[in-house]
């Protein structure tokens, strides 16, 4: 199969139909791998020996796998996205989401600069306000200690930012002082560059406050460092045959409203977007913990939990949508440089810093919520989840790789997507 442009394009019409093989050729043609990387992609993988070196008490490796997500356009540029993900049709579904996007120019991006917080706890100071001052007055003095710790990451631009005191006054424990360090870790995630300078300048913060520090730890609120998605999709777009395309937005965006006002739903929401994002944080070797963490700590910013994400129909009567996200992630550093396949996942999506990697998650992840609320606001998600859920049940019931989709398909057919079937028909 020709890839359908002259210039590269992330349109693969028919990829899906191609076999396991064809696609691994198609996306090593697309992302000039090497020989040896496509062997990573076709089964090579982590080896027992290097997670020996990754974790403690390692039995061996556990995989899980790896896809790419296609018709991805983002400022511009095309991307295929490599997403780790365990559960049927979070491909299918952003996939196709982000053709209904490029069918309005593709999505709208932008990053803030890569800065950590790192938090430290001063407890039993004497005097909060003069605390808070001698921490302002000597910010200079605390930044420039932040700094002497990681020479590297200050060469390349990056370092200390600001210092700010935050008081509480009343806490379980009485009093509490939290000191604030922003600190840029440019294409790192930064986690033991902020850490180190936490612990670096805790000793002079216990000095200055006249108190005593407890923890100094980075936030995974990281609303410093977040990315933004946007995007409009023409209203005919996102007709289907029987509901005209102006309605679908109208539904759209009522579904959205649902998860704006109910942290029921909008918990539901926010997880279909993480399905997204946390499949690329798997897939470049990101920590995709921490990504949920601020994710969700993030959605309860107002007091309140709600969805993060917006969808409007705009004056034109076209859906418009947006998603602001914190997104600690990196480029250089952790296990995107350790673990082989996620070296190629991030060759095959070819970013040049950590902001851009969080962008790409940022548009992931508004694609991934609207190709769920659509599916949700027309015609449910049950039928085309249960068709690739037939293959799950049809691969539990011990099918091989020969038998899975005629299983598979004999079960939708019947409308008993049962294992006890699967295994029945292989039986037979
Ligand atoms: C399932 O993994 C995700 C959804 O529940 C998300 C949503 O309800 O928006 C479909």
């Amino acid at each position: 199969m020709e890839i359908v442009d002259t210039v590269k394009t992330s349109r693969l019409p028919g990829f899906y139909k191609l076999s396991l093989a064809e696609r691994v050729a198609m996306v090593a043609e697309w992302a000039g791998l090497t020989d040896d990387e496509a062997a990573v992609l076709a089964g090579g993988g982590l080896t027992p020996a290097q997670a020996d070196l990754m974790i403690e008490n390692v039995l061996g490796t556990y995989a899980l796998p790896l896809g790419v997500a296609a018709n991805f356009r983002i400022n511009g540029r095309d991307y295929l996205v490599p997403m780790t993900v365990e559960e049927p049709s979070v491909l299918a579904a952003v996939s196709h989401a982000a053709k209904l996007i490029r069918a309005g120019g593709g999505f709208m991006a932008e990053s803030s600069e890569p800065v950590m917080i790192g938090q430290i706890q001063a407890l039993d100071v004497p005097d909060m306000d003069a605390a808070t001052r001698a921490i302002e007055t000597h910010k200079a003095e605390l930044m420039q200690l932040a700094d002497a710790c990681s020479r590297n990451i200050v060469k390349r631009g990056g370092g200390a930012r600001d210092i700010e005191a935050r008081p509480f006054p009343d806490t379980p424990v009485g009093p509490m002082l939290v000191i604030h360090l922003f600190y840029d870790t440019r294409d790192a995630m930064g986690a033991n560059a902020i850490n180190t300078a936490a612990e670096a300048i805790a000793p002079r913060v216990a000095e200055l406050t006249g108190g005593r520090v407890n923890l100094r730890i980075l936030s995974n609120l990281t609303d410093r460092r977040t990315a933004t998605a946007r995007c409009v999709i023409p209203a005919e777009a996102l007709a289907q045959p029987d509901i005209p395309g102006h309605d679908v937005a109208r539904l759209i965006a009522e579904a959205n409203a649902f998860a704006v006002v109910d942290p029921y739903r909008a918990a539901t929401h926010n997880k279909g977007i993480m399905n997204g994002v946390d499949a690329v944080c798997i897939a470049t070797g990101n920590d995709w913990r921490a990504i949920e963490a601020g994710a969700h700590a993030y959605a309860a910013r107002d007091g309140r939990y709600r969805a993060l994400t917006d969808w409007w129909v705009d004056e034109d009567g076209d859906l418009a949508g947006e998603m602001t996200l914190p997104l600690a992630v990196g480029v250089v550093g952790g296990a995107t440089k350790v673990h082989p396949t996620a070296r190629v996942a991030m060759k095959i999506l070819a970013v040049e810093s950590a902001g851009e990697l969080a962008q790409v998650m940022a548009c992931v992840g508004l694609a991934q919520n609207l190709a769920a609320i659509k599916a949700l606001a027309t015609h449910g998600i049950q039928k085309g989840h249960m068709r690739l859920h037939a293959r799950q049940v049809a691969l539990a019931a011990g099918a091989d790789e020969h038998q899975v989709q005629m299983i598979a398909d004999q079960l939708v057919a019947e409308g008993n997507i049962r294992v006890e079937r699967a295994r029945e028909i292989i039986r037979n």
